[in-house]
């Protein structure tokens, strides 16, 4: 993980110094806990515990972003089930799975280096390529992350990190994986743009993201469904930014929309509220037919009003050798 990783405050080359870790540039030491690297700026430093004292919260906006962010993410990730997910049935594992991984997996070799970006506990990783990559998980809650290892491989390593000033070195990686993160950031082009650069040339990028969609009735709406249970910030996530942003630096190859509000619809009346959730999960056959609706719904009257369209995208960007 030495390889790939940098220092936060100058990207200067990491060593090993006892049991924890040292910057060859500024002499920083980074601690390791519970199998964790934190590599936090000095001004993000009061972060690394899951609760810091209130008196240490900041005045800069970007940082109290992250403080209230992860007010939201610790005890989220707490009550969060460990369960990987599945390639062939759920809605998440089937489409990272179709989309995502299974479009990579064949062309980077048996033992690429993969790092993810806010991974949370890594169940995508965790069922859908639990052996063969070189895996490092990257969040800025240090719970999601120790939780994360018990269901990952023992040569996985995680890293506790800021996704806006991400510490990992140009060209180091031949998968970076993004899924559902960049909204929940301050600044989610200096993230994408950090991934992307840290994608060595022909490798992949493979992000799964909440873009932004006119709310449905809005004329009529002050809020939105899932208002009361999203994170403090949701950022703005426009898809043609994100194909611009992409385009930079390389090349889409596949861009699928899912998540019509006919599919939010069914999984909240059908599957949540009566708590049918490891129904969905465990079958391949529901998982198709809500998938299919979501399709038709999304490319038939999603098509004429924008707010009936799909609310996520997963695509798989190359980067230009
Ligand atoms: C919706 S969850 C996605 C988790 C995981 N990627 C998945 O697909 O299950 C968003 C993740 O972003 C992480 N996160 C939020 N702000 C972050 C930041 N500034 N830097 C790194 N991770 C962040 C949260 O802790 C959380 O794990
Ligand atoms: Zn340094």
């Amino acid at each position: 993980m030495l390889d790939v990783a940098a220092c936060p405050e100058d990207e200067g080359a990491l060593e090993r110094h006892d049991d924890d870790v040292r910057c060859t540039t500024c002499g920083r030491v980074f601690g390791v806990e519970g199998g964790v690297l934190t590599l936090l700026p000095d001004r993000l430093a009061h972060v690394r515990q899951p609760t810091p004292a209130p008196e240490a919260r900041s005045g800069e906006d970007d940082v109290r972003w992250i403080e209230d962010e992860l007010e939201w993410w610790n005890p989220w990730h707490d009550a969060e089930t460990l369960q990987p997910f599945r390639p062939r049935s759920g809605l998440r594992g089937r489409s990272r799975e179709k989309h995502l991984l299974g479009r990579v997996r064949g062309r980077v070799g048996d033992h690429p280096i993969v790092i993810e970006m806010g991974a949370g506990v890594s169940r995508t990783v965790a069922g859908l390529w639990p052996e063969g990559p070189r895996y490092v998980a990257t969040d800025i809650s240090l719970p999601a992350l120790q939780a994360g290892r018990r269901i990952l491989g023992p040569q996985t390593a995680s890293v506790q990190c800021d996704a806006v000033t991400w510490p990992f070195r140009e060209s180091s990686a031949d998968v970076v994986l993004i899924l559902g993160v960049l909204h929940h950031l301050s600044d989610w082009r200096a993230a994408l743009e950090r991934a992307c650069r840290t994608v060595r040339p022909g490798g992949f990028l493979l992000l799964h993201e909440a873009v932004t969609k006119p709310r449905v009735l809005a004329r009529w709406r002050a809020g939105g469904m899932d208002d009361g249970w999203v994170s403090p910030h949701e950022g703005d996530v426009p898809a043609t930014a994100l194909r611009a942003e992409l385009e930079r630096s390389g090349e889409i190859l596949h861009w699928h929309g899912e998540e019509s509000p006919l599919r939010f619809g069914m999984v909240r009346y059908l599957v949540t509220r009566p708590g049918r959730h490891e129904l969905l999960e465990g079958s391949p056959a529901l998982t198709i037919a809500f998938n299919a609706l979501d399709q038709a719904f999304g490319r038939g009257p999603g098509r004429l009003f924008p707010s009936l369209g799909f609310n996520e995208v997963t695509t798989v960007w190359q980067r230009r050798t």
